[in-house]
């Protein structure tokens, strides 16, 4: 029997944090790596360029979204890994799809409608500073998803409106040609929400994250700004009501727990709680910092992961594509 695609994107862009390591990375590595699925997981450069405007930094994030990801224990040869620029036919079929694609749709697309909001908050043109690009975001990600007949795309929850805007467009597309495109189904990764320094989500724009592969120091550093109260060293604590021992669930195992339980009753000072808290994050992501820094200093490895994926995809993109135009009629 044939597996069920899966499939999903990520934008190039500056390095994850803490938070998308344990919400998105993880789970999403071991589902593509499960037997479960036919993984892919593509690099949506092209998508990237609606806001890096600066050849040289998207070529970083370029590679290093795709160490990470490597680093992290994406295995290429159960998990597809491509560029979205190194397969054209998603763009050819780009095209296509815009024809498929209500105007009145895209009007309502959650970024698109955000910038507007945005512009006439500031009583600026609606229109300013959006690119036809920045519109016509989601028809892009129609085709990333459409072009190998994608049937799981796991995403996050603020990209579950992009999905239904690729089943409408693929619908449109078959009324008129039949039953063309399968109709992907979004897959939200439920819980797992890291808490960040100050105790809210882990979050880029609230500043209360730790970046994924800092060096050691910098991540001790980091660990030691959490948030703590004032209880003095001998207190008995309370583990339910700690950031520290919040975060540390994330990364220890059964026995760790305990222990730590343990000590939060026989009265622990911060500090010790925090030093406790950075061996057991240091030594998960240790490992994998090497492998980043490995991938990191021989690119040459990433190349040839992500020519081979391109090339595997290809192929099944050449074949639909071929069976797309004729059914327009160009072929
Ligand atoms: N828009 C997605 C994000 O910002 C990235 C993406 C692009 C994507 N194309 C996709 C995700 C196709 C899933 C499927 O996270």
């Amino acid at each position: 029997m044939t597996k069920k695609i899966c499939l999903t994107g990520v934008k190039p862009t500056e390095m994850p944090h803490l938070g998308n390591y344990i919400g998105a990375i993880k789970p999403a590595i071991e589902l593509s790596n499960s037997d479960e699925f036919d993984g892919h997981l593509f690099i949506a450069d092209y998508h990237s360029l609606i806001g890096v405007h600066k050849g040289s930094e998207l070529r970083d994030y370029i590679y290093e979204v795709a160490a990470v990801w490597l680093a992290c224990g994406l295995d290429p040869e159960k998990t597809t890994l491509y560029k979205q620029s190194d397969v054209p036919e998603i763009l050819e079929l780009n095209w296509i799809l815009n024809c498929f694609a209500s105007k009145g749709i895209l009007n309502r697309a959650h970024a698109y409608k955000a910038k507007v909001q945005d512009n006439e908050d500031h009583n600026r043109d609606p229109d300013y500073g959006v690119s036809a690009g920045l519109y016509n975001y989601p028809t892009l990600m129609a085709a990333d998803i459409l072009f190998i007949n994608s049937d799981i795309v796991p995403v996050g929850e603020d990209q579950v409106q992009h999905i239904e805007i690729a089943r409408d467009i693929a619908s449109a597309f078959n009324h008129h040609y039949g039953d063309i495109f399968k109709l992907p189904t979004a897959k939200t990764r439920e819980g797992a929400l890291l808490p960040g320094l100050d105790g809210r989500k882990m979050s880029k724009s609230y500043h209360n994250h730790i970046p994924l592969f800092v060096p050691e120091k910098k991540l001790k550093k980091l660990i030691n700004k959490i948030t703590t109260d004032s209880t003095p060293p001998e207190d008995p604590k309370n583990p339910d009501d700690s950031l520290i021992f919040d975060i540390y669930k994330f990364f220890a195992n059964d026995s760790q727990i305990q222990n730590l339980k343990n000590r939060y009753a026989e009265g622990i000072g911060w500090g010790h709680a925090k030093l406790e808290l950075f061996e057991v994050v240091n030594s998960e992501i240790s490992p994998l910092r090497e492998k980043y820094n490995h991938y990191m200093n021989n690119k040459n490895l990433v190349d040839e992961v992500l020519a081979e994926g391109a090339s595997r995809v290809r192929k099944k993109a050449m074949e639909n594509l071929r069976q797309v135009k004729e059914a327009i009629g160009v072929l």
